[in-house]
């Protein structure tokens, strides 16, 4: 998965390989990463901090009790920013502070109260790595689904030769990459709606709306990639649909909502992508109405409205709604993400220029008390951008960790 806009919270611990994490951080910020760096006390006795800033383009927060920085984003505010917390390099005593829960000082604290998958790298003397206490800490953590990357052999800085090397930060950001990925949502049954439904006037006339349903497949291809399975249901569009999805084809607002009530059943996620009409007519003729002179006037009523019909359901799966607007993007959006109840409300702008139909568009993921903003993108990184912010917010981190990666390079202590 891409790095870019991905937030990457990278912990600085005491560790002579600290000097490894300026380039890390480069790396990153290469590849349109942002990157908040927290350095433990100890870490600033090995690399400086103004170094880091540079290559980071943000201050660098090492107080747990900064008045300052925590007025301009608070220490939760910032574990629930990261869609990724990494500690390069992890010292011994980092990891023995992770694994019993010590909130002692700023990055600790971040990592009890971050929801975003966890990976650390540890570098310590071969001995020190090798002792029992640290090895039933690793495996405390790996039992956790913490990501754990094993230390390279080979020489070390005070002298002996063994396990306890950082990796390359080539290697470490490879990691990054892969972290929250893949099978994030392996056993999530995702139910997608897409397109416009269009509300019959008569045989021959009907009321729609623009909506292509290009952002509803991607969004659909998106959670595929990350291994859910999709029930995507789409109104009339005329563009190709995702292969592996099973695809449900409606018309109306209403054979759209009892066919997604047909199908959330066992589902976790729903995302309404589609842009349903919000009004019908009250009435609809068996005949094609004939062309009169004559002003016209139809009476419409309002069509059920299908998110918040899901949104009073109980139980029910995580919602993310969308919010096409024109004006004041994240207020309404917020304000319809209340009114239906759903989890995220992603707006977006509709307009001569953006939105229905446009191949590159921005979002603004909304929650309950934060915004983010996507783009301008294409729909299809728009849409895996989304899905892995989503993956991260349904998944405890235990489940969103993919330990494929890590497989060949994690040490289990027993
Ligand atoms: N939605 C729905 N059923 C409807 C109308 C909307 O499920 N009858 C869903 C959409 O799929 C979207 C969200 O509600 O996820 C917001 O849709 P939007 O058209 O932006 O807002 P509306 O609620 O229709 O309000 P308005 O058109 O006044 O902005």
């Amino acid at each position: 998965m891409t790095l870019r806009y991905r937030k990457v919270l990278l912990g600085i611990t005491g560790s002579i390989a600290a000097y490894k994490a300026c380039e890390l951080v480069r790396l990153l910020v290469r590849d349109g990463a942002e990157v908040q760096v927290v350095m433990s006390p100890a870490a600033e006795q090995f690399v400086g901090a103004m170094t880091l800033e540079a290559l980071s383009h943000r201050p660098v927060r090492t107080a747990l009790f900064d008045r300052e920085a925590e007025m301009s984003m608070s220490h939760i505010e910032l574990a629930r920013w990261a869609d990724a917390v990494v500690i390069a390099p992890a010292s011994a005593h980092c990891l023995a502070k992770l694994a019993t829960g010590l909130a002692d000082d700023l990055l600790m604290t971040l990592c009890l109260a971050t929801r975003a998958p966890i990976l650390v790298a540890p570098a310590m003397n071969a001995a020190m790595w090798e002792n029992p206490a640290t090895q039933e800490h690793v495996h405390a953590l790996i039992e956790r689904g913490v990501q754990v990357i094993s230390p390279d052999v080979g020489e070390q800085a005070c002298g002996e030769t063994g396990p306890g090397r950082l990796p390359d930060p080539e290697y470490l950001r490879a990691a990054i990459e892969e972290l929250g990925t893949d099978s994030a949502l392996k056993g999530v049954h995702a139910v997608v709606t897409a397109g416009p439904t269009r509300e019959p006037i008569d045989p021959a006339r009907f009321i729609s709306n623009f909506s292509t349903g290009r952002m509803g497949c991607a969004i659909a291809d998106a959670l595929l990639e990350r291994g859910a399975q999709v029930t995507l249901i789409h109104g009339p569009i005329d563009i190709p649909l995702p292969p592996d999805a099973d695809c449900v084809a409606v018309t109306t607002a209403a054979e759209m909502l009892d066919a997604v009530m047909a199908h959330v059943g066992d589902c976790q996620l729903l995302v309404a992508n589609a842009a349903v009409a919000d009004w019908r007519p009250r009435e609809t003729t068996g005949q094609k109405t004939r062309k009169s002179q004559e002003p016209r006037t139809l009476e419409l009523e309002p069509t059920p409205d299908i998110l918040a019909t899901l949104g009073q359901k109980e139980p029910r799966p995580f919602l993310v709604g969308f919010a096409a607007e024109t004006e004041n993007l994240e207020e309404n959006a917020r304000t319809k993400l209340r009114a239906k109840n759903a989890d995220l409300m992603v707006a977006n702008r509709i307009g001569p220029d953006d939105g229905f139909g446009e191949t590159e568009t921005t979002l603004e993921v909304v929650d309950a008390d934060s915004v983010m903003q996507l783009g301008p993108d294409s729909k299809s990184t728009l849409a895996r951008q989304l899905v892995d912010h989503i993956a991260v917010r349904l998944s405890p981190v235990s489940s969103v960790v993919d330990f494929s990666h890590a497989a060949r390079r994690t040490t289990r202590s027993r």
